[in-house]
């Protein structure tokens, strides 16, 4: 590129230079309010986290709380994270990707926001490294499960299931009303992967549907 804009994937962020040393580098899409990334950050000094957040507000509040925590292995960056994660992370560079209770998106007109599709597990079987794991949970049962197909389809495999170590702020919600999550891991075998496009299999991955509990 020598003249104009960078494409997507040409160029990316310093992560070390902005973090200020090498580790391994994870990602949450869609921290909220952030009760999983502060914590999880705070738990694990030894990892820098990237949260892509959506709403400016919840941003700058997760920013005011990380600095009040003395907290420097946290960004938060505001916009959406469908643009974002290809022009931010080059492939195998990821050691771990966070996806908690992603907007389901009721309406069909509005299912093309939903963030699972079969583009973003191929985007993460190419930006997360050998054995990088993706943590993925829902409250609703068809997301779970047509997400799950989704990692699998893209060539994750299933990890055995652990209880979390952090809950994030809307689950910790949840888990005061006792409702149920859904929770699965996936790790991914060997970066890049076969995906078959979705001219193919006519799939998406955003065509679920369920009933909405209010
Ligand atoms: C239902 S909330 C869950 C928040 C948090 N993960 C939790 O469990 O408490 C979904 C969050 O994802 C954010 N979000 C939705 N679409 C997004 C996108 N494309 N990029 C980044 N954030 C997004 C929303 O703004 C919202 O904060």
């Amino acid at each position: 590129m020598r003249h104009g804009c960078a494409e997507p994937g040409e160029r990316f962020p310093d992560w070390e230079r902005d973090f200020a040393r090498s580790a391994p580098l994870e990602l949450e899409i869609g921290p909220g309010r952030g009760g999983f990334a502060l914590e999880h950050a705070a738990r694990h000094p030894e990892i820098d986290l990237v949260a892509i957040e959506a709403r400016r507000s919840d941003c700058e509040l997760i920013r005011a709380r990380a600095a009040r925590r003395g907290l420097r292995n946290l960004a938060v960056i505001q916009g959406d994270a469908r643009l974002l994660v290809p022009r931010f992370f080059p492939a195998g560079s990821l050691s771990a990707v966070h996806l908690h209770f992603p907007d389901p998106w009721w309406k069909t007109r509005h299912h093309k926001r939903r963030v699972i599709d079969v583009e973003l597990a191929a985007l993460l079987r190419r930006i997360l490294k050998k054995g990088g794991q993706i943590e993925f949970r829902t409250d609703v049962a068809a997301y779970a499960r047509e997400a799950e197909r989704t990692w699998l389809e893209a060539g994750f495999e299933k990890l055995p299931d652990v209880p979390p170590e952090v809950l994030s702020t809307r689950e910790r919600r949840y888990a005061g009303k006792g409702q149920p999550v859904f929770r699965a891991r996936f790790e991914n075998p060997i970066p890049g992967g076969d995906v078959r496009p979705v001219e193919i299999t006519g799939r998406t991955g955003r065509e679920w549907r369920d009933v909405r509990r209010k």
